[in-house]
């Protein structure tokens, strides 16, 4: 295949601010076409079709599967993933799902068999986990400079998405309304959120063996655009993740306020012999046998985090959501060169799995245990620079 012809589905908050943008850009027409755009809510596929220069609009999902696409790109409510990836698959498509790629591991095991079966690609976001910037970091942590490792502790915590400037506009583009945020299946910080930090730590540490928790609702109504909106999913969990040979981590997803000491899914990894921390920017070492940065006492080493993102080139650099726009491009490349995804359908069940299991361990009060794992591969730095 050439060009591969996207359809995407869910024309909201992330589509808008960023998919969009993105897939609209001339410098990608050689590997990707945005073919059709998709939405149930009335004239919502049609202006954005217009607005970012799309062929077809659909406000049926089935309907666009009929059209001329090899791929879709999922950007509807998280609850809504499998369904929607089983019927492409089943319709012989490529796809690319936003974080989560299903809400159970029962979803995930029959979506991964379902694309076997077919013979399609299917990348399943966020994969953060395989940037540069953690790589260095899961490069640290096996290098031995830490000594034995003990534990981690990584999470994501935010305010809301009802407090997106997005939101704020009228007209049918902006005006789109974040209750699922808040509600079963696929409401809530772990699936939305803390998937940024377990996809991180699992790349670091390697697949979890064990989880137990605590899971409740803070804040039991919110609002947006004066309309109530009442919470039924758990908006502040805790877990507490046995990767096994007694090293732990502490893992967190919250809608509550984040503030510095907390940067948002930046790992922490601490050993017999020293420490390290990622910021957004930083990556900082401390230990008894760390060499000091060039100028600075020795024990403590700062480095510069590598920011390249694979497929992250000129313009696009400026857009936002760039790791999504990545994974979408990762599809397309795994597409056209006829090669298996390294931001593997695996690596999410697995995640998946233990965001399941940890609502069920704060529910029961028992340890779970995780049965699924995934293989490491790297993402070759393509079209970064
Ligand atoms: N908002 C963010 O900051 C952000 C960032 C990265 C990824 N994501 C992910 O992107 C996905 C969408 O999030 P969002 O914030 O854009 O949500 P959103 O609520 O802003 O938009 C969802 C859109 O999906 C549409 N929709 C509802 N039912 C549909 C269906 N059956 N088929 C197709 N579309 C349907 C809605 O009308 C709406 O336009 C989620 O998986 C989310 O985790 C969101």
């Amino acid at each position: 295949m050439s060009v591969v012809r996207i359809g995407l589905a869910g024309c909201g908050s992330v589509a808008q601010r960023g998919l969009l943008p993105h897939l609209a850009c001339e410098d990608i027409r050689q590997w990707c076409e945005l073919t059709a755009v998709m939405d149930p809510v009335p004239g919502r596929a049609e202006a954005t079709k217009q607005k970012f220069g799309a062929k077809l609009a659909f406000e049926d999902y089935d309907e666009m599967l009929k059209a001329d696409i090899d791929a879709v790109v999922i950007a509807s409510p998280i609850g809504i993933h499998y369904e929607q990836a089983m019927k492409a698959i089943e319709a012989g498509k490529h796809v690319h799902l936003n974080k989560t790629m299903t809400t159970t591991k029962e979803e995930a095991d029959r979506l991964i068999a379902a694309a076997e079966a077919k013979g399609v690609v299917v990348v399943a976001s966020p994969g953060n986990g395989l940037h540069p910037s953690n790589m260095r970091v899961r490069e640290i942590v096996h290098s031995g400079e830490l000594g034995r490792i003990y534990w981690a502790e990584i999470g994501t915590a935010g305010g809301g998405h009802e407090f997106e400037p997005f939101r704020k506009g009228d007209d049918v583009l902006a005006n789109v309304n974040p209750a699922w945020y808040y509600k079963k299946p696929g409401g809530g910080p772990m699936y939305d959120m803390a998937v940024y930090a377990l996809h991180r730590i699992t790349a670091i540490l390697g697949p979890a063996k064990r989880v137990t928790g605590m899971s409740g609702i803070g804040l039991p109504k919110r609002y947006f655009k004066g309309e109530e909106i009442i919470v039924e999913m758990d908006d502040n969990t805790h877990l507490l993740l046995d990767f096994g040979d007694n090293i732990f981590c502490l893992l967190y997803g919250s809608n509550s306020a984040s503030g510095p000491r907390h940067p948002f899914a930046q790992p922490f990894v601490s050993g017999s012999d020293g420490s390290v921390t990622a910021t957004m920017g930083q990556i900082e070492v401390i230990g008894r046998n760390v060499l000091g940065t060039p100028g600075s006492e020795s024990g403590r080493r700062v480095e510069e985090a590598d920011r390249r993102i694979p497929w992250v080139f000129g313009v696009h650099k400026e857009i936002p959501e760039r790791h999504v726009y990545a994974d979408i491009m990762h599809m397309v490349d795994c597409v056209i060169h006829n090669k298996k995804p390294v931001v593997s359908a695996e690596h999410a069940r697995h995640v998946i799995e233990i965001i399941e299991l940890g609502y069920k361990a704060a529910q029961t009060g028992v340890t779970q245990t995780l049965t699924t794992t995934f293989e490491l591969k790297p993402w070759e730095l393509v079209h970064c620079d």
